[in-house]
């Protein structure tokens, strides 16, 4: 039986650290499934639509990774699909903080385990939300966000600059 895990997340949008935690997810597993998840209540900067398809683009060179989407309990999705490691970045006490319920709850929940991965530090100060705003006054995010993201970045706040 292959050994699979799931990265979840909003990735509104899709950053180097998330792209980072993706690669080394895939080097420890079988099988990788990126799933966005989300709440149709709550209304983000990309559709799911575009989510899936930035990470679709950004993630083609690791063979072992899928990209799925998701609306409801994550651990109905593990459940669904025979999975039972969620694998997660972890930034600083901060994120350890935000994490450490979601992830005993989850547990509770199905006895899912979750795995968490310490951010590389290059990328420990990139959040999507920053990204979002450098971006929005024109700044340059190159070097935070993978290529196709960037771009789709750019567009949408019609940046020239970055
Ligand atoms: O990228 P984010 O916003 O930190 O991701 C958080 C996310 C989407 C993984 C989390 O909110 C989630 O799992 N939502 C799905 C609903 C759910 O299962 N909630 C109960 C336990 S977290």
């Amino acid at each position: 039986m292959p050994n699979k895990a799931v990265c979840p997340g909003s990735f509104d949008p899709c950053t180097n650290g998330h792209l980072d935690i993706f690669q080394r997810t895939a080097a420890i597993f079988d099988e990788v499934v990126v799933l966005v998840s989300h709440n149709s209540k709550k209304q983000g900067m990309f559709t799911v639509e575009e989510r899936i398809e930035l990470i679709r683009q950004s993630t083609a060179g690791i063979p072992n990774l899928t990209v799925d989407s998701w609306e409801g309990l994550l651990v109905d999705y593990t459940t669904a699909h025979d999975i039972h490691t969620l694998v997660k970045g972890l930034r600083s006490g901060i994120d350890y903080e935000y994490e450490l319920p979601m992830a005993q709850i989850n547990r509770r929940l199905t006895g899912v385990d979750t795995l968490f991965l310490l951010t590389d530090p290059k990328y420990g100060y990139i959040s999507s939300s920053l990204c979002k705003e450098v971006a929005s006054h024109g700044g340059d995010i190159s070097a935070l966000l993978p290529d196709p993201v960037a771009r789709a970045v750019r567009q949408r706040f019609g940046s020239r600059r970055g």
